[in-house]
């Protein structure tokens, strides 16, 4: 029997803006304290030169989505955001309406700013709000508060923005289940198309990993205010499609859909991640960008900028495909899982199976999807896709 093709799926384009005015006690990204002024425009000649490097794995593809991520891209003047999207679109194709978004902290809101943005050619933000609450606020070391919060949303809405993303976190310390709901009560009164509803956890190598904030909630408590948010999230219309992601009709997020689909992203920028399907090779690269925004200055361009490639096995494939799809609310279907890993159906049969009679998964022709019971399990599901691992060798 001759494998699959592997076919290259739908390409997003995701840019990484590593700095921040200050860092947040529990952030775990590549993000950098601002000392000082930022050399933006060095930093836009950077991405253009690193995007020129990466082009040759994307020849004549369409890009049908942009992602500027952080870090803090709200830092960057409209005018560089204006540079560098020019500089991508002669050297890319973009889809007609392709859907191009910007993180923003609140705390950089300034007036003129997100009218520069639009014009740029951003059609939608992402607030990373957190809670409305400012002792909340104040606890996660956040340099905005609840009512400059609300003013940056109204700044950008007034601005022509329509398409707006709301990021907050429960499980907060100190929080109560009533404060979660009032929360979600402010959060709707400003009317975004998404919301991001995401678990506090404490990452490694953080400060709240080192020193645990007081009051945290216990996992019982958590467990309440998602339950609860959820509902609330569901009679206010935004329904659930991924974990932590609730959209209105039309308005869920199409450049982390290619995530959770098993797309393809180039990843420019100070530690940016990327995964491509290579069709010629039939391969699926990984590649990321040294971290450092520094020495990604002065290498970006050459390969020296590469911090690392790594090809993925087809052995590995299930587990990498399963990780994102079982994200998804809706899942995915075989002929999806077999066009983007290039492996017949047959090879995850028997993990399919096994979940299927736990009750985790459900299989309706083509399409599969996580039941109740397998959302809250994710991490067991996943696991079943894992290739076997390697025998043990005995130490000498
Ligand atoms: C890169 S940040 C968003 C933009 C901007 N940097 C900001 O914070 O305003 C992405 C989002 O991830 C979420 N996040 C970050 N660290 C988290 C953690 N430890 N636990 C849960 N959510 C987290 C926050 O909601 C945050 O807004
Ligand atoms: S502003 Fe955002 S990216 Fe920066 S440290 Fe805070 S959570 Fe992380």
């Amino acid at each position: 029997m001759t494998a699959p093709a592997l076919t290259p799926p739908p390409l997003s384009l995701y840019v990484h803006v590593p700095w921040c005015v200050r860092k947040c006690p529990y952030c775990d990204f590549n993000s950098h304290e601002r000392r000082g002024e930022l050399p933006f425009a060095q930093y836009v000649d950077a991405l253009l030169a690193d995007l020129d490097h990466d082009l040759p794995l994307v020849w004549g593809r369409t890009v049908h989505t942009v992602f500027f991520g952080g870090g803090t891209p709200s830092l960057m003047p409209p005018e560089q955001i204006e540079r560098f999207l020019q500089g991508a679109a002669s050297r890319l194709r973009f889809a007609p309406g392709c859907e191009i978004t910007l993180e923003a902290n609140p705390g950089t809101a300034e007036h003129g700013r997100f009218e520069g943005y639009r014009a740029a050619g951003v059609n939608r933000l992402s607030f990373g709000i957190q809670s409305f609450d400012d002792g909340c606020l104040q606890r996660l070391g956040r340099i905005h508060d609840s009512r400059e919060a609300e003013a940056a949303v109204k700044l950008a809405q007034d601005a022509g923005f329509d398409n707006l993303n709301l990021d907050l976190m429960y499980a907060l310390p100190g929080q109560t289940l009533a404060m979660a709901e009032h929360d979600l009560e402010r959060a709707f009164a400003l009317q975004p198309a998404h919301v991001s509803h995401y678990q506090l956890t404490l990452e490694p190598n953080t400060v709240f990993a080192a020193r645990p904030p007081e009051h945290l909630p216990d996992d019982d408590a958590g467990w309440d205010m998602q339950e609860r948010c959820q509902t609330m999230l569901a009679q206010a219309g935004y329904a659930q499609y991924e974990v932590s992601a609730y959209a209105q009709p039309g308005r869920r997020c199409a450049h982390n859909l290619n995530y959770w689909r098993y797309g393809d992203y180039l990843g420019i920028g100070a530690g940016a991640h990327g995964k491509l399907t290579l069709g010629h090779e039939q391969a699926i690269l990984r590649r990321w960008k040294h971290k450092h925004p520094g020495k990604y200055l002065q290498t970006a361009g050459t390969a020296e900028a590469i911090g690392g490639d790594d090809r993925i096995e087809p052995a590995r494939r299930p587990f990498e495909f399963m990780l994102n799809a079982l994200r998804l609310v809706d899942g995915f279907t075989l002929t999806q899982f077999t066009r983007s890993t290039g492996l017949p159906a047959e090879s995850i049969a028997s993990a399919l199976a096994d979940a299927v009679r736990r009750g985790w998964l459900e299989c309706d022709g083509d399409a599969v999807r996580p039941t109740e019971l397998g959302r809250r399990f994710t991490n067991d599901v996943i696991e079943r896709f894992l290739d076997e691992p390697e025998p043990e060798v005995p130490e000498p």
